[in-house]
């Protein structure tokens, strides 16, 4: 026997809200999420030359997370949803304090490690290291999945950004802790500010916002399904990014 799902059935938010909590939690094991290069991230200590690649490759899509939430913001339609994504780009953005956007702690704590390992002051501008062509279609890719008609399917992006975040970050700062010896003891701690605000609370909060952001946007299976491919197509964009720069670092 058949059964035919109505696309357009009604779903309660606690319904929405559950059945999108199981989608996001199964982006645990994507290769977004899980893959070889933070295998291999975490297992060894890498040329400066192969830092150089993975820091160019996450600094120029991370530094672009501002414009993907603002586009979301305005893409989306629910006032308790736009003030939820306000608050998210608020802390992107440094809560108003520019030397406290996260784009810039983060190329402070790459050019700095990438200067440890030089034994120079490098600047991430102005690197060597390739944008590699997934960076760059991940990049292109999801300001368009970001700037959908179907709020759905952005918020199906945001929640798979926010949802990736906290294992990738968690997953880069272990793989980190392998140039601890390049720093003083402390040094090293007060130089991982980018990864403990994430680490510690803000992914956390942003995790739970997308989650009710994106339950509110679902009201119908339909509206699921929508979400599901906002948030597969930015999961697949990233894994084929981690998987590139993989490839490279073992090619060189
Ligand atoms: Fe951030
Ligand atoms: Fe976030």
């Amino acid at each position: 026997m058949t059964v035919i799902l109505d696309q357009t059935v009604q779903l309660p938010y606690e319904e929405a809200h559950s059945r999108i909590q199981a989608l996001a939690l199964g982006c645990a094991e994507h290769p977004a999420v899980k893959n070889p290069f933070y295998d291999l991230w975490i297992s060894q200590e890498l040329t400066a030359d192969q830092v150089e690649l993975v820091a160019k490759n996450f600094y120029e899509r991370v530094r672009r997370t501002p414009i993907r939430i603002a586009l979301a913001f305005l893409h989306m339609t629910d006032i308790t949803a736009r003030a939820e994504t306000v608050e998210n780009l608020y802390d992107e953005m440094g809560h108003g304090n520019p030397a406290k956007a996260h784009s810039v702690i983060l190329k402070e704590f790459l050019e700095g490690l990438l200067s440890r390992l030089r034994g120079r002051p490098v600047d991430l501008d102005t690197v060597a290291a390739p944008v590699l062509p997934s960076t760059l279609r991940l990049i292109e890719q999801s300001e368009k999945v970001f700037s959908s008609s179907l709020p759905q399917e952005v918020c199906g992006a945001l929640l798979a950004q926010e949802w990736h975040a906290y294992p990738q970050l968690v997953n880069l700062y272990e793989g980190v802790r392998n140039y601890r010896g390049l720093y003083g003891f402390e040094e090293f701690h007060e130089n991982c500010e980018f990864f403990y605000l994430h680490i510690g609370a803000t992914e956390k909060q942003h995790k739970v916002h997308a989650l009710s952001t994106a339950a509110k946007a679902c009201a119908s299976v339909e509206d699921i399904e929508q979400l599901e491919r906002g948030f597969s197509t930015y999961l697949d964009l990233l894994a084929e990014n981690w998987a590139e720069v993989y490839q490279v670092l073992k090619a060189g």
